[in-house]
């Protein structure tokens, strides 16, 4: 098991700042997630990770020795690409030991380790098979098991559940969770989608253009988003613009949609009056049916819903803010058109600057 640590990453191609000084820790044996939309520089910091590009500055560290100008042969990683990238004309056996043979293992031994791992990712039946007459979950785990089978020090998944259906995909991200839990390795995974993200993670990172947006466990980012962009990108949230009136424990929001009274996203961070800021509620936290007296109550009118059949989510009009709102379904069943009165607990409200 090996800790992982980026030191100012940064990673230029001709005038595009890909990677911007990116500083990072991964420990031993943890999943650790670098989500952020396309384009934002997760494979390249995943490249740089495993030697195919060398930063124009900064550090990387396995276990605290330096890597950065290692090649990728000499680093001990594992990578699975997006495309699985499998030799099509290679039996699913041969695909799998081909690292090892580079390796000049012998025979012997090739053939205990590729049937040790093709039954850890449940293949030890398809072994004489060739790519193509196997689905994408299978070729997912045949990538999985090569990069698996040299015993890396750290495993690098680049997207690797991109090519499959819903089902197949939490399927998936299940077995690699466990296979990863199992056999206790560094992992670092790449996604955009941040449900997987959230499901998979012991910790992740949100980027956006190169810089590191924040990092932190799951609930972590999913509770206390530290600003605009990671509220907005993870899950789904209401991000209503207003002016701070005042500020005592709670801080108070003037908005075109009425007072909002909601909580500081962190400690360090200072408000004053006048200030532009936003409060940010996920839908989950509206109450469609309080009798509070308190501020935070904001009239709407329903436009439309959609049926998630856990929830309604109803989306609503207020003052001309779109807004969403998840109900309990069958509390909601003809509620369109209707208007409505919505109100949220300051404590689950943040209050995030503009910047
Ligand atoms: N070889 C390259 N030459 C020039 N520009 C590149 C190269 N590779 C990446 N880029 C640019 O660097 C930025 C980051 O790309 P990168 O592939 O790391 O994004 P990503 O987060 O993996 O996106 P996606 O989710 O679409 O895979 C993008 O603007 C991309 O166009
Ligand atoms: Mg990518």
């Amino acid at each position: 098991m090996v800790t992982v640590n980026l030191e100012g990453i940064v990673k230029r191609f001709k005038d595009v700042v890909a990677v911007n000084d990116v500083t990072l820790t991964i420990e031993d044996g943890e999943l650790f997630t670098l989500l952020g939309p396309s384009g934002c520089g997760k494979t390249t910091i995943l490249r740089c990770i495993a030697g195919f590009y060398i930063p124009e500055k900064g550090k990387i560290l396995f276990d605290g020795l330096d890597v950065t100008n290692v090649p990728p042969n000499l680093r001990e990683t594992g990578m699975v690409f997006q495309n699985y990238a499998l030799w099509p004309h290679m039996s699913i056996f041969d695909n799998v030991a081909y690292g090892l043979k580079i390796r000049k293992m012998e025979k012997e031994k090739i053939t205990e380790k590729v049937n040790e791992i093709l039954d850890l990712v449940k293949l030890e039946k398809l072994a004489e098979r060739f790519p193509y007459q196997l689905s994408g979950g299978q070729q997912q785990r045949v990538a999985l098991a090569r990069a698996l089978v040299i015993e890396p020090k750290v495993l690098l998944l680049d997207e690797p559940l991109s090519n499959l259906d819903a089902k197949l995909r939490i399927e998936m991200r299940n077995e690699i969770s466990r296979i990863q839990k199992r056999l206790d390795i560094t992992t670092i995974y790449v996604t955009h989608d941040q449900e997987e993200a959230l499901a998979i993670s012991d910790r992740l990172t949100v980027i956006d253009k190169g810089i590191i947006q924040q990092v932190g466990a799951p609930v972590d980012i999913y509770s206390y988003p530290t600003n605009y962009f990671v509220a907005d990108f993870i899950g789904e949230c209401n991000l209503i613009p207003g002016t701070v009136s005042s500020i005592d424990g709670y801080i108070t929001l003037e908005t075109d949609i009425g007072v909002i009274r909601g909580v500081a996203d962190s400690k360090e961070k200072k408000f004053k009056v006048g200030d532009g800021a936003y409060a940010a509620i996920r839908p989950e936290n509206f109450d469609l049916h309080s009798t509070s007296k308190e501020a935070n109550h904001i009239k709407g009118k329903v436009k439309y819903t959609q049926y998630f059949g856990k929830i309604n989510r109803l989306f609503i009009d207020s003052n001309g803010n779109r807004l969403m709102a998840d109900a309990d379904p069958m509390k909601t069943i003809n509620v369109k058109k209707k208007e409505i009165d919505l109100y949220a607990e300051p404590d689950s409200i943040l209050i995030l600057s503009e910047g």
